[in-house]
């Protein structure tokens, strides 16, 4: 990880570079990507390999936060602009994350993309979309509330294939992630120990007309859409000297900002 450039300031006083922000940013809020996504975008173009975000949630048996790190595997939007940009991640369903999010869906992201020295902390509701054929997709589905509640979105909310982009997202896996999923619950305990590990499929690949397709149906069964809703952002910049932290947030419907102190 690297530090914070402190010791660019000589240079840059000199220059008149000090504080300097590129004139960009101050698109409408109301109709296009909120700026914090903008930003993120940018910082993604330049770093396309920082993809592991952690997600922190609550376990209702527990007041400690249980926090794990996830791929960011794109945005996706619902509505037909780009107001509201949603994360989206995968997982298996049977984790137990799953359980933590019906009983809580609020969750806060840490997003560090070192080669730009950015962090961003994003505060908001995630729900884990399985295939329709278990009743946990209508719940998830049901409870993308806020989206729901906007009078201007309900029609396209609606209408957004879940399974279609659960399909999407899992044929682009590699086969050896697809093979992850045909494992026995995560997080239980061992019972065979490594023998029994060694006999886990290590690839899964989409069968063919006549070929075995338990493997697949199975991996298909466990894996699940995860989707993060964000509604604060805490955005801090360390490359600009002075640092530059903003806090977006979203009120019925707009993105809002602020700068705060660093
Ligand atoms: C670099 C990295 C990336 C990971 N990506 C994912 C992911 O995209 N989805 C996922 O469910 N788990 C991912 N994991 C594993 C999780 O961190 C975690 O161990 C697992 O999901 C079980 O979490 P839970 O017990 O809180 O449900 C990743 C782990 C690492 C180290």
């Amino acid at each position: 990880m690297g530090a914070p450039r402190y010791y660019l300031l000589p240079v840059l006083c000199c220059l008149g570079l000090a504080g300097w922000r590129p004139p960009e940013e101050k698109a409408p809020m109301h109709m296009n990507a909120p700026r914090w996504k903008l930003a993120l975008d940018k910082a993604l173009a330049a770093h396309p390999k920082a993809t592991v975000i952690q997600m922190a949630s609550l376990d209702v048996n527990t007041p400690v936060p249980h926090v794990r790190s996830l791929v960011f595997r794109a945005f996706i939007s619902l509505t037909d602009d780009e107001t509201h940009p949603l994360l989206l991640a995968t997982t298996d369903v049977r984790s137990p994350k799953t359980t933590q999010l019906i009983a809580n869906p609020n969750v806060q992201v840490v997003w560090w993309i070192e080669g730009a020295q950015e962090q961003y902390r994003i505060a908001g509701t995630a729900r884990v979309i399985p295939a329709p054929s278990q009743a946990l997709h209508k719940h998830f589905v049901h409870t993308l509330v806020e989206l729901q509640n906007q009078p201007q979105n309900k029609k396209r909310v609606s209408e957004f294939d879940w399974e279609a982009k659960r399909l999407e997202t899992f044929r682009s896996m590699s086969p050896y992630m697809k093979a992850s999923w045909c494992r026995p619950v995560p997080g239980s305990r061992l019972e065979g120990g490594q023998d029994e590990a060694k006999r886990w499929p290590v690839e899964v690949f989409e069968p063919k007309d006549g070929e075995d397709t338990s493997s697949w149906d199975m991996a298909l069964s466990n894996f699940a859409l995860l989707v993060i809703e964000p509604r604060e952002v805490d955005h801090i910049e360390l490359a600009p000297v002075p640092n530059l932290r903003t806090r977006y947030w979203r009120t019925d419907g707009v993105w809002r900002d602020e700068e705060l102190v660093p």
